[in-house]
């Protein structure tokens, strides 16, 4: 039997319980990785109506993608509000199913080569809708193993395992993977809706994009973005 499928098999639930540790739910877990680093808050605006049925037809993979010459905060806000935002009625909620709504899920951004964005690596602060720069660090491409991506702007969904592990045993892992899946096709519906190219990249060197977070989260997907 391969390791996948063992896991598979020894994190099936027979009833739906929560793990004997687990906490309340809705737990906002803050990170010292966090703090200290300036913030810089967006803003987001309608995207011009389409009808649903155009964007998903309008998703795709783009293999090449080349760097933006510049993008606006509006237009990153507008990304990010949309995809991976919080709801305007339900505040503690997202625009993404999360098992608990424990949102053990996070987005990071690689940004470089912007008029009045600092070089570095960021994290997206829901609750607020800002980013927060953790480090100048801006190298993702050392990560990549293939070619064609020359983007200046990149996210990563990266988990906090140990927050879905303390609620749901075993099967939190495959929690996090359906999470990262239903946050990625939110964030490639927006940007083909306006009019960017990206890719969810699942191949990659992890250790690369881990180490930066202090191997505290763990990189899933890398989302380049650009034209
Ligand atoms: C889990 C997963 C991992 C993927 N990893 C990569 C990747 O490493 N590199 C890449 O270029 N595309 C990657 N893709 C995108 C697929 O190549 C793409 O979805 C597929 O070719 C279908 O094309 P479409 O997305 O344009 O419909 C991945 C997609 C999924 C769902």
């Amino acid at each position: 039997m391969n390791e996948g499928f063992r896991y598979h098999q020894l994190s099936s639930w027979n009833k739906l319980e929560k793990h004997p540790n687990a906490s309340q739910g809705n737990d906002k877990r803050d990170s010292n990785l966090f703090e200290g680093g300036f913030k810089i808050r967006l803003d987001y605006q309608c995207i011009p109506e389409q009808h649903i049925t155009d964007v998903i037809s309008r998703r795709y993979t783009a293999k090449e993608i080349r760097a933006f010459e510049d993008f606006s905060l509006k237009e990153l806000g507008t990304y990010l509000k949309w995809s991976v935002g919080r709801r305007f009625n339900e505040n503690t909620k997202r625009f993404y199913p999360s098992a608990g709504a424990n949102y053990p899920n996070h987005i990071f951004l690689f940004i470089k080569h912007h008029a009045s964005i600092d070089n570095g690596l960021y994290w997206y602060d829901s609750e607020d809708h800002s980013i927060v720069n953790l480090s100048g660090n801006v190298n993702y491409e050392d990560a990549l193993l293939q070619e064609g991506i020359a983007a200046n702007l990149c996210a990563v969904i990266a988990s906090d395992f140990s927050l879905s592990y303390e609620n749901y045993g075993e099967r939190g892992y495959r929690f996090c993977l359906l999470e990262a899946g239903h946050m990625a096709q939110n964030m490639m519906l927006i940007s083909n809706a306006i009019g960017w190219k990206s890719a969810p990249i699942g191949g990659f060197k992890d250790e690369v994009i881990n180490q930066l977070f202090g191997n505290e989260f763990k990189a899933l997907y890398l989302i380049p973005i650009g034209k």
